[in-house]
């Protein structure tokens, strides 16, 4: 099944035009809620009048290469490894969910665009990938929905609890899951079965993509773009206006030792 490429054989019955303008009518739709959710909630606004603010703080003019390196380290290790949660299983499974979506949406793309069609070959490799590509993003996703929530591992609110901060995770979730099971049913010759998930994968696709105004899905370009900004503030001495770290001894007491600190 792993190495099955599951649009291939959709494409009997559905022409892969329709696949491939189903794609670029996500790739739109990602587009129209960012930019619709960015208007609404002037975070861009926010976010560049405040770096004009920090700006006249600053202590030190930095040059292209050291701004293009700040930039490519923040892109490495801040971005790519998502510190800012820490070390731990929040940031493991955050890792393993971002990586394992980024692989299901590059080989979906590649599958259907290279591989999908009458005169189309098959491509092993590209179908693994995007098996594996959804188990990563199952196994992030939902060692975070059960486990780490805030509202569940902090708050004591039981794991069913759904509200609507929860669209994003949930429709990444239902998009890895029913993408499994359609091509498990699919590879099994269950009809009616791989019909049903086939249904609930574009279902599922629709309400990630369509949601995204809604959702915390924009939050994978904005958090990069603060990331960045922090450490030119950090480099350019503005510090976002905040005031330099105390120059004293770390005196918390002996209650901060009481509890593990936690990273949300
Ligand atoms: C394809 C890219 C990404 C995917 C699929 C993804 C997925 C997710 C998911 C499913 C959540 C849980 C949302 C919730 O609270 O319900 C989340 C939270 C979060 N993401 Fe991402 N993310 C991506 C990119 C990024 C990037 C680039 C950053 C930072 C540079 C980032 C930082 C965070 C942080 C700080 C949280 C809160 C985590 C927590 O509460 O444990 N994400 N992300």
């Amino acid at each position: 099944m792993l190495s099955n490429n599951p649009f291939s054989i959709l494409s009997e019955t559905i022409s892969p035009f329709a696949m491939q303008s189903f794609i670029i009518a996500m790739v739109l739709m990602i587009a129209i809620g960012t930019i619709i959710q960015m208007i609404h909630h002037k975070n861009l606004t926010y976010f560049f009048n405040n770096a004009k603010k920090a700006k006249l703080s600053a202590t030190k003019k930095l040059g292209v290469g050291e701004k293009a390196s700040i930039i490519a380290k923040t892109t490495v290790v801040d971005i790519g490894t998502t510190s800012e949660l820490g070390f731990g299983k929040r940031r493991l499974a955050h890792v393993l969910g971002m990586y394992g979506t980024i692989l299901f949406w590059i080989s979906s793309v590649v599958l259907v665009f290279s591989y999908t069609g009458l005169d189309k070959p098959n491509s092993e490799t590209w179908s693994i990938l995007w098996h594996a590509g959804a188990i990563l993003t199952c196994i992030g996703g939902y060692w975070f929905w059960f486990f780490l929530r805030v509202d569940v591992s902090a708050e004591a609110h039981p794991w069913y609890r759904i509200i609507k901060a929860d669209l994003f995770v949930l429709a990444l979730l239902a998009c890895a899951t029913f993408g499994l099971a359609w091509s498990y049913t699919q590879f099994n010759g269950q009809i009616g079965l791989s019909f049903l998930f086939l249904m609930l994968f574009v279902a599922a696709n629709l309400i990630l993509f369509g949601g995204v105004y809604w959702s915390k899905f924009a939050h994978m370009f904005y958090k990069p773009g603060a990331a960045i900004q922090k450490n030119l503030a950090e480099a350019d001495g503005s510090r976002d206006n905040l005031p330099p770290p105390a120059d004293a001894p770390e005196q918390f007491g002996l209650g901060i030792k009481r509890e593990e600190p936690k990273h949300y």
